[in-house]
């Protein structure tokens, strides 16, 4: 066992629901409504999202039920999770912990550009962040988007600070309803739109013509990241979970949540850029840039345009925020237990060092845009090392950990505290075998791709 650990009481969430739409609230972020509908236009509409849901509900299941469980066990975040179980084994909980502390300040950046795109439409100047290069020139800015990176972190060091019931428990329940609200009414203007209806098909009928292994290495990838797996959120989220709350029914409740929003923000997307572009499909295939460039031209294009484009934007503030307050506690949740500093001082570092690695992240696009680390910008390079790298490591690690350190059979009682565990055999065939090979392949191909061999 490691020998320093916190002295304060641990906080819980006060029930069922209180996990669950904290632990939606992480998934669903900027992966849901940025990412998602770009990589599902990129790769075929229908077939993807098939493949995506398959894949979620088999090994995507067995990985967030692992590490909920193991946090719920142990009632500790990453590190001296691991290391109750095994200490021999516990760089496994380090590898989860660095992740964290790694995205959590580019994420911030992009809620800062998320939270400068809502104001200006709040403003009424939607319409000038449609105009041509309008998001280059913004992000290449020295001082505007470290401001509202700031702004943005400082709304989830807030939250923070306020703890685990009072403040992530509390704003969950607050922001997750809204964003359900939000969501549903902006995709149903959306596919009403004329000309949206094609749209509709495209994203929904799968075409199974399309489908190839890229299909499945980009869904697999997506799934990580829209899932926030390996990334330490998942077992101390799971070390606030109450014993009598069943953990595979809440489990299977936050990856409903997760994947309809995602499906919801391709249905406000898809058909829109649909109408917009008049059918031409390469608009969809605009990449990341297909909501900060792409969108704001669209929202231009509509009559109720502003009304649509604050919507969206405080839609997109809200998930993105729940989000990086999953990551910033994970954080603060691994520091407070290795050093038992108490909340304040784990935030007050926390802060300092996501403040010092973000502003470079922003500054990577305009004033040190000749630093590039691996030929990309800082951000990219840190999103690479995270997504690409490290998270795929330690779910090997995880997989590994569960099914050769610790036996499946850990989990399992654990998951049977609360309930009967419905889909057992499923698990352990998923933690064993399928995860750890679909896990390998993400990750040479996203080594394979970062050489340049090929092109995902
Ligand atoms: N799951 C969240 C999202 O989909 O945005 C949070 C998150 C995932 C943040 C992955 C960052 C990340 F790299």
């Amino acid at each position: 066992m490691a020998a320093s650990h916190s002295t304060h009481p641990r906080s819980n969430f006060t029930g069922r629901i209180g996990f669950v739409l904290a632990t939606a609230g992480s998934a669903v972020g900027l992966g849901n409504i940025w990412r998602f509908p770009y990589l599902a236009a990129k790769y075929g509409g229908g077939i993807f999202l098939l493949v995506y849901i398959l894949l979620v509900i088999s090994f995507g299941f067995a990985l967030v039920l692992t590490e909920t469980a193991l946090g719920r066990k142990t009632g500790k975040s990453a590190i001296e999770a691991f290391d109750a179980l095994s200490h021999k084994w516990r760089g496994i909980g380090w590898l989860h912990s660095i992740v964290p502390v790694l995205i959590l300040p580019y994420y911030s950046v992009i809620g800062g550009w998320v939270t400068k795109y809502f104001v200006e439409f709040l403003l009424g100047r939607g319409a000038q962040t449609a105009a041509g290069d309008y998001f280059t020139a913004y992000i290449s800015q020295p001082a505007s988007p470290v401001l509202w990176f700031l702004v943005f972190f400082g709304a989830t060091y807030i939250v923070i600070m306020c703890g685990v019931e009072k403040g992530i428990e509390k704003v969950s329940k607050i922001l997750m309803p809204l964003l359900v609200v939000l969501s549903i009414g902006i995709a149903a203007y959306s596919v009403t739109r004329p000309g949206a209806w094609e749209g509709v098909k495209y994203y929904l009928l799968p075409d199974f013509s399309k489908f190839s292994p890229n299909t499945l290495l980009a869904a697999m990838g997506q799934m990580f990241y829209s899932l926030s797996l390996s990334m330490g959120i998942l077992i101390t989220y799971g070390s606030y979970m109450r014993k009598d709350i069943a953990l595979d029914s809440s489990v299977r409740q936050v990856e409903l949540f997760d994947t309809g929003i995602a499906v919801v923000a391709g249905l406000m997307i898809i058909p829109a850029v649909f109408a917009y572009s008049g059918g031409d499909q390469s608009a969809l295939q605009a990449g990341p840039s297909l909501m900060f460039i792409t969108l704001p031209k669209v929202f231009a294009s509509m009559g109720i345009g502003t009304a649509v484009g604050i919507a969206f934007f405080l839609l997109v503030l809200f998930a993105a925020l729940t989000s990086s307050i999953s990551l910033m506690e994970a954080v603060v949740s691994i520091v407070n237990d290795k050093t038992s500093w108490g909340r304040e001082k784990s935030c007050a570092v926390t802060a300092v060092v996501t403040i010092l690695l973000g502003i470079p992240s922003s500054l990577g696009f305009g004033l040190w845009s000749g630093i590039t680390p691996l030929n990309m910008t800082i951000l990219d390079f840190f999103d690479f090392i995270t997504n690409s790298i490290l998270m795929p490591i330690a779910a090997l690690g995880t997989c590994f950990f569960v099914a050769k350190v610790i036996g499946v059979k850990t989990i399992i009682d654990e998951v049977k505290i609360s309930s009967p565990f419905k889909g057992e055999k499923m698990f352990v065939v998923c933690i064993k075998y399928l995860a750890p090979v679909c896990i390998a392949a993400i990750l040479v191909s996203s080594v394979l791709q970062s050489l340049g061999v090929f092109a995902l």
